[in-house]
């Protein structure tokens, strides 16, 4: 079975692929159109369908419109509010459900050729849910869903079992940690549904001050739900202006409101955990990016294991309605076997880009190793190999790169991508060597979802990729998986002793991640990289050319 998942209703539009069961490809909107989260999170902008990303995915798989047995929507109109005449009531809700139910005619017109009787649409939090369960593979397993919002809800928490799904609890709106935590985030002075991450980086540099309030304020129901209480934000802090220096008020804020918010999931996952007694526990939902949350329910919960969705946000859902559909029409979907889901070009592609860029460039024997020399060298890397990462995680494939063992190498990629100086910088590690540096987290890692403590003697060692509270957010990785990015830290280590080497997403401010190759020159064009490695190639700054392949 062909089935197309779509993300189009609030916001980070993204489409997937799954045929006979097995992911081809995904993709979010904004790396196509370079406009961040691909639009704003307003109701009328829900017609707006991730039509580049859609293509993509199709070409890549080979399939036409007219081929597809079913499109997959991560919404489902009948579960919404309807409209009543008022299309401008409750922000416009009703526009919102209008404009989901019209979703065929508008995949149709979007995909010449396609059925528009092949849409189904898929309930946004069961689309969540499948992008945990069956991308994990865990089955049996049980399945939370930590949102801002759904159709209605805001949260689901079930049990998966023989791949169908069974749903043991679903708080309603108005009550939602995710969004609670976007309000903060704006209080903040920050981007809502955008840049809850720099609220968590946040809460490190505060205690959490108000907890009495918002233990009261913010609780558990005892069955499988949770309340939120009116909660005036103002009266703890004041709003920031976006860009204005934060106070001990806002961290201490910040990081009351992520403590309380960490002890709710886990009496979540507690209650669920009672009734499924499942050793596996999978995530997912914009809240199931929190990695500070992840490792606590990691380190106190009851699950062994825990798996989270890299693409957790809502272009997750268009991964999961695909993969809920194709389980729907009878196929059993494989997990995804990794989140280098997105474009990727071969080599002749990439030098052709370099040539028309007319940059000097150069194939050295092993790219790896070119880069391992650089970085210690303590230059700044762009590295951009193999097939774009689905989520908003750079793992490898689209990231910067730099010397862990400086410490002032965090404020150089913070000044390069343009972000606040509070924001830390993660650890790739080798997996093998993992456990000897970082605890507290689980190993192996791949996906950057977790926090873990590093462990005594390493701290100083690697100063640039340790936050203010003693933490790193690693990447692990395993050389059976990324063979290129292992004998990269493998090399690295062998110069200086250190199997880890500082990962960022590679972007500048404001800007989505770097997807193709044109993006890739772009980005080294406009800030002081030093070294590019682009497939096989190098391309150096101020360089040149050894060879022109
Ligand atoms: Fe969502």
């Amino acid at each position: 079975m062909k089935v197309l998942g779509v993300n189009a209703v609030f916001h980070d539009p993204a489409a997937a692929l799954v045929v006979d069961g097995v992911t081809v490809a995904a993709a979010e909107e904004e790396r196509f159109s370079r406009r961040k989260h691909g639009k704003a999170p307003v109701a009328f902008s829900t017609w707006e369908l991730p039509e580049q990303a859609m293509a993509w995915c199709l070409a890549e798989g080979g399939v036409e419109p007219a081929e597809l047995d079913a499109v997959a929507y991560s919404y489902d109109p009948d579960l919404a509010v309807q409209p009543n005449g008022d299309i401008t009531a409750s922000d416009w809700e009703g526009l919102r459900t209008l404009y989901a139910r019209r979703a065929p005619l508008f995949l149709r017109t979007a995909l010449p050729g396609l059925d528009a009787e092949r849409v189904r649409w898929v309930p946004h939090h069961v689309a969540h849910a499948a992008s945990a369960t069956f991308a994990s593979g865990f089955d049996p397993c049980s399945v939370l869903v930590l949102d801002g919002r759904g159709e209605r809800g805001s949260h689901l928490a079930g049990r998966h079992a023989d791949g169908r799904l069974e749903i043991l609890a679903a708080q309603g709106l108005p009550h939602s940690l995710g969004l609670l935590y976007e309000e903060l985030t704006a209080h903040l002075g920050f981007r809502r549904s955008s840049d809850e991450y720099k609220v968590m980086a946040m809460a490190s540099y505060g205690e959490p001050g108000f907890l009495d309030a918002f233990r009261r304020l913010v609780r558990a129901d005892g069955a499988g739900g949770f309340a939120i209480g009116d909660v005036d934000l103002g009266a703890f802090a004041p709003p920031l202006a976006p860009g204005a220096e934060f106070g001990p008020a806002h961290a201490a804020l910040a990081a009351t409101v992520q403590r309380r918010l960490e002890e709710v999931l886990l009496e979540l996952a507690g209650w669920l955990h009672e009734r499924t007694g499942d050793g596996d526990l999978v995530m997912a939902g914009g809240v199931a990016l929190n990695c500070v949350a992840n490792s606590r329910i990691w380190r106190e919960g009851p699950f062994e294991r825990v798996w989270v969705q890299p693409a957790s946000g809502d272009s997750g859902t268009a991964l999961g309605g695909a993969l809920h559909v194709a389980a729907q029409l009878g196929d059993a979907p494989a997990p995804m076997p990794s989140a280098a889901l997105g474009r990727g070009w071969d080599d002749a592609a990439l030098a052709a880009h370099l040539r028309t860029a007319e940059v000097a460039f150069e194939q050295p024997a092993d790219v790896a190793d070119a880069v391992a020399e650089a970085l210690a060298d303590n230059q700044v890397v762009a590295w951009f190999q193999g097939r774009s990462e689905f989520g908003p995680r750079a793992l490898g494939h689209r990231s910067l790169l730099a010397d862990p063992r400086r410490a002032e190498n965090l404020e150089k990629l913070n000044d390069i991508k343009g972000r606040e100086q509070f924001r830390p910088v993660a650890p790739m590690v080798l997996v093998e060597r993992a456990d000897e540096i970082f605890a507290d987290g689980p190993i192996p890692s791949p996906f950057m979802l977790f926090t873990h403590s590093v462990r005594p003697g390493w701290a100083e060692r690697i100063p640039a990729v340790v936050h203010v509270d003693g933490t790193a957010r690693i990447q692990t990785v395993d050389p059976a998986a990324e063979p290129l990015m292992a004998r990269c830290l493998e090399r690295f280590e062998a110069r200086t002793g250190v199997p880890v080497v500082v990962n960022t997403s590679l972007n500048t401010a404001g800007r989505p991640m770097v997807d193709d190759p044109r993006d890739a020159l772009e980005c080294f064009g406009s800030s002081p990289v030093d070294l590019l490695a682009i497939g096989p190639y190098v391309v150096r700054r101020a360089g040149v050319a050894r060879v022109a392949a």
